[in-house]
């Protein structure tokens, strides 16, 4: 298994290397962006004193954690995630927070009753799964009728940066983002929510510009996918220099720039049977 943000995250568990992704979870939480994001789609969720919220594929818990505090007292957050690693990482750092739990259990098989939580949320988790219609109908069937999924994706096809070779930056991104299981899937939300049976389907796009190559390739991985582009003879290793030699220059010249869009996406569960 790889240690590569792009496909890794599906089964931390196997990482040789724990820290790259706690890293990466970590350095996004410190983005302000993402922090704004993520307060975005609490309020979307509705999460208020005696909610009861389930987070899928909680990470490290700051968001789960976040939660627990809006919706005390009363109320109950249930953070799950596929690795045991995060759930023990997670537990680690907020074990203790008053209404807050933390189980390991796949997005696809969720180990609840059917109607049990108020709200669901799940935060760039389904760029990591194959094939995210049963997480999502998963999702809907936990949700009580009028309950609210609140799904924030990335859509990598999204992802811009400039620079001066347009055929091999577009080589280098569509790249990247093919290494994800479901790198559309921010174009795919609203699809799959109705495709659960949810209604009132809602899309907020949402872009971040970055002009700190630094921060971007440690997101996005620039260098290290056309690194593998050359490497696996799909570009030649003169272009694939070329290319990274100007993305240093652009970042040297303080004109580097880069860009993606995600996509907070809210549906509501009906008051009847699941569709
Ligand atoms: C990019 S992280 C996002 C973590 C957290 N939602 C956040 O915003 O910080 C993706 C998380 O999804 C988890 N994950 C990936 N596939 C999963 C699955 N099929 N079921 C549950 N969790 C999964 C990973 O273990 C990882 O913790």
């Amino acid at each position: 298994m790889s240690d590569d943000l792009a496909s890794g995250f599906r089964d931390v568990d196997r990482a040789a290397d724990l820290e790259v992704f706690t890293g990466c979870l970590e350095l996004v939480n410190s983005i302000p962006f993402f922090a704004e994001c993520k307060r975005q789609s609490y309020g979307l969720l509705g999460a208020a004193p005696g909610r009861r919220i389930l987070d899928v594929g909680c990470g490290l818990g700051e968001d789960a954690a976040a939660m627990a505090r809006l919706v005390a007292p009363g109320g109950t957050l249930v953070g799950v995630d596929g690795s045991r690693a995060m759930v023990e990482a997670a537990r680690g750092r907020h074990g203790e927070v008053d209404g807050l739990s933390f189980e390991v259990a796949d997005a696809a098989s969720l180990p609840f009753d059917d109607m049990s939580f108020d709200a669901c949320r799940v935060d760039r988790v389904l760029q990591h799964v194959a094939d995210p219609a049963p997480a999502i109908r998963e999702m809907a069937r936990v949700l009580r009728p009028g309950g609210v999924l609140v799904a924030y994706d990335n859509d990598w096809e999204t992802l811009t940066v400039d620079s001066a070779d347009r055929p091999l930056t577009r080589t280098v991104l569509n790249a990247w983002c093919d290494r994800f299981p479901s790198g559309w899937i921010g174009r795919q939300l609203v699809s799959y929510c109705l495709q659960a049976g949810l209604g009132d389907v809602e899309a907020f796009p949402r872009t971040l510009v970055l002009r700190d190559l630094a921060v971007a390739d440690r997101l996005y991985c620039f260098f290290a996918t056309v690194e593998r582009l050359a490497e696996s003879g799909r570009i030649r290793r003169e272009d694939a220099m070329r290319w990274s030699d100007g993305l240093r220059a652009a970042g040297a010249e303080g004109r580097f720039f880069c860009s993606y869009t995600g996509f907070l996406v809210r549906g509501v569960r009906g008051q009847g049977e699941q569709g």
